[in-house]
Parts: structure tokens; sequence; C-alpha cells
């Protein structure tokens, strides 16, 4: 199985994120996850990650908590699409598992350097706490298969009419990644705009009973967020459900109206593989058959 690290901020299409992966043992091999300030608070994302672990029968995955804020900006969380502890509907208990003690960004670093093949790193959260393990320790990158970052926009942005939520919460961190030596492939909303299910699709979902299609089927319960960060799980499992192009993209990190902006660039040495499409029956289909079964 492929080694993968997850970085999160649960957050309802994280949990489907995490839900998926763990349903796949014989495709990944997961080293660890980290938690994020996004959504909600680190202290919120840090006790979802392992309350979703726990009723993914994965307590003995090492969970580490993350940087509580952003590089140079304040945090904005969105409790009103999330709920107060990022996981309204999931009907979950709080967390069994323990925390793991170190803290995320040099459990990151000591992950990637310790792995015998290269590591997929899945951010689906602001991405300060994969900006500051490059920072500190360049030389991950040389063992790092590629980060999949969930964030950017080329259109309209969904926390500012330009930027999206994940690189306007910490884009002095995305821009660090973007310019870095690891390979970045970016999972952009023009894709994960596409991922509202319907809700005859959850009732299916939750008909078929299994403890994780319960959970999703209860965060979309009132069927009107997209499963955004579940798309780069999706697509490290099945890159052939995914179109992309390897492009120049740049960050804006000095605007204050255009904070976070995703701008693609026509000249310039491509930077970071896009995603710009996606095969949507295709994706529900995998996340049925995992979550279901
Ligand atoms: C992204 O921002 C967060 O609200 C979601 O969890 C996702 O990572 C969507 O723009
Ligand atoms: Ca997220």
């Amino acid at each position: 199985p492929q080694p993968l690290i997850i970085d999160t901020d649960p957050g309802k299409d994280d949990a489907v994120a995490i839900l998926l992966a763990l349903s796949a043992p014989e495709i990944f091999d997961i080293r660890m996850m980290s938690a994020a300030a996004g959504n909600v608070g680190l202290h919120h994302t840090s006790a979802n990650i392992r309350r979703l672990c726990d009723v993914a029968g994965r307590p003995d995955i090492a969970v580490h908590a993350g940087c509580p804020r952003p590089i140079l900006r304040a945090l904005q969380t969105v409790p009103d699409i999330h709920g107060e502890d990022g996981l309204a509907g999931a009907d979950l208990p709080p967390p069994v598992m323990p925390m793991a003690e170190r803290h995320a960004v040099p459990a990151l670093i000591d992950a990637i350097s310790a792995s015998d093949r290269p590591v997929s790193v899945a951010c689906i959260a602001p991405v300060t706490n994969m900006a500051l393990a490059c920072v500190m320790a360049p030389e991950i990158a040389e063992n790092t298969a590629e980060i999949v970052i969930m964030g950017g926009t080329f259109g309209r942005g969904n926390i500012t009419p330009y930027a999206s939520f994940n690189i306007y919460n910490d884009p002095h961190a995305a821009s660090i990644l973007f310019g870095g030596e690891a390979p970045v492939t970016m999972m952009g909303l023009e894709v994960t705009r596409r991922t509202m299910p319907t809700p005859e699709w959850c009732a299916r979902l939750a008909a078929t009973g299994r403890p994780a299609a319960r959970v999703v089927a209860g965060l979309w319960r009132d069927p009107t967020a997209f499963m955004n960060d579940a798309c780069v799980v999706a697509y490290l499992m099945r890159p052939d459900l995914f179109k992309t192009e390897w492009r120049h993209v740049e960050i804006e990190i000095n605007d204050e109206t255009e904070m976070g902006r995703t701008r693609l660039i026509g000249t310039g040495e491509a930077n970071v593989k896009v995603a710009t499409d996606i095969d949507v029956p295709g994706f529900f289909e995998l996340l049925f058959r995992q979550l279901g079964r």
C-alpha cells in the first residue's frame, strides 16, 4: 500500500475524506494524521480526527496536533457551515483514543524522512503544518511523492469573491508549498464544486447501515455542502477519475481584497499539477462502495 499522511481540520468534508482513506487499507498505509486549525479551532479538529478513527476502528493511527493558527494572519473559522464542534450531525461520542504527544510539524518531518518509500500527503486544510515542515526540513521534499492540496480556484471563491477557504486562511503557507521542491497537486473548487450528493444517494448510503456510511449520511442529512476534501483522497486512490494539467499558478499574498487568490499565469514554468475534471458518477460510486462496505 501507498504511504499516506493526512493533514486535516474536520470539518464535514474532511470526515468523508478520512473515512474514505481509512476504508482502504489495501491501498493506503496511513503513517499519521495531523490536525490543522481551519474550519474550527485546533482543539475541536484534533478531537474530531480521533472520533473518526475510533468509529472506523483505527485507534492505532498516530494523531498529532499542529499549529493553532496561520503563519501571519488571523484564523477565520466557519462554524456556521460545519457546526460549533466541526462535525454537526455526525452523532459521534467524544474521542477514546489518545492524542500523540509530539507536535505535528516535527512528526511530519520524521514520518516522511523515515519512510521506506515516498509518502503522499493529503493537505485538506489550511497548509500551515506542511509548509512549516518543508521550511524546517527542506530535504523531506525528496521523499514526498506528492502533496495534494484541496484549495484554490480560478473563478469565484468560497470565503471571499476571490479566494478559497484553505488558501485564504494561510496564503503564505500555501505560497511556500506552491513554490517549493515537493510536487504539488491543486484540487480546486472548479472540480470539488461538482460533488454535491443527492438526498437519494445519502439515503441509500445510510441504508447500508455501516458505521462510516451512517456518519457521512448524518453529516449530509441536509445536503447543502460539497465533499471538497474527499476529492483529494479519491484522486490518490483512483487518479483515473480525474484529469490534470501542469500549470503555472501564483498565490496573492499582498493585496488584502484578493488575498489568497490563485492565479493562472500563462507564462512561466509550470509549478503545480492542477486537477481540471472529475468523473462525478465514478466518484460517488467509489464513495458508496468504500463507505458502505
Ligand atoms: C475547504 O475548506 C474547508 O471548509 C473544507 O473542509 C475544505 O477543506 C473547502 O474550501
Ligand atoms: Ca478541510
